[in-house]
């Protein structure tokens, strides 16, 4: 390769990584419309006391077992959610989490979101079906930190990467 060339595919290469890291950190991108309206959505945690954490999985993560937090699930996810186990998933499916720091914070609305996305159905339960969003305005993607911790449902509600599940929310509320 030329001397200018390499320059050529070296500046572009920058440009990219620019224009990439500009697009995760801007301030005025949109949320995604995937999860936009959710607070239209069916509130599954609606009448509970939405705190604690009964899996005890969750450690720092989604503000500990001291946060508070929303669950919405959308008309695709609605009936799998809400059903007996097993749980399992339609694509396009999309579960968001609103999340607080305390129970004032949850009193005020003032959260951030989590969201997960059933994208694809291979006929299993597997992880590569699933993708993760942080934050109103963040980017879904895979995540194996998400999905990671998320593949315990499996295993503890019989359900498809999803812990908040009708069994989930009647175990949780008897404690
Ligand atoms: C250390 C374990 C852990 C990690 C890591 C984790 N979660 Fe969760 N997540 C949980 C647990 C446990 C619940 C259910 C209890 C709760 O809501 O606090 C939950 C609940 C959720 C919910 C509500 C639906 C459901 O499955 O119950 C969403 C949406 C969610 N997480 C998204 C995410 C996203 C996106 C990430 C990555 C940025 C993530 N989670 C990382 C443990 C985890």
């Amino acid at each position: 390769m030329t001397r200018s060339a390499l320059k050529t595919v070296v500046i572009a290469g920058l440009a990219g990584a620019f224009l990439t890291g500009c697009a995760s950190i801007n301030p005025f991108a949109k949320p995604d419309p995937r999860w936009a309206d959710f607070k239209t959505w069916t509130k599954v945690t609606e009448g509970t006391e939405p705190t604690g954490d009964p899996s005890k999985l969750l450690g720092v993560v989604h503000k500990g077992e001291n946060g508070y937090r929303d669950v919405y699930v959308n008309d695709i996810a609605k009936e799998a959610l809400l059903g007996p186990a097993p749980n399992d998933f339609p694509v396009g499916s999309v579960i968001v989490k609103h999340q607080f720091d305390d129970k004032a914070a949850w009193e005020a609305g003032k959260g951030d979101v989590t969201v997960s996305i059933k994208s694809a159905d291979d006929g299993t339960r597997n992880a590569d079906n699933w993708i993760w969003a942080a934050g109103m305005n963040g980017k879904a993607g895979a995540s194996q930190f998400c999905s990671g911790c998320h593949t315990a449902a499996l295993s503890l509600y019989n359900s498809d990467y999803v812990f908040t599940t009708a069994d989930f929310l009647k175990k949780h509320s008897a404690q």
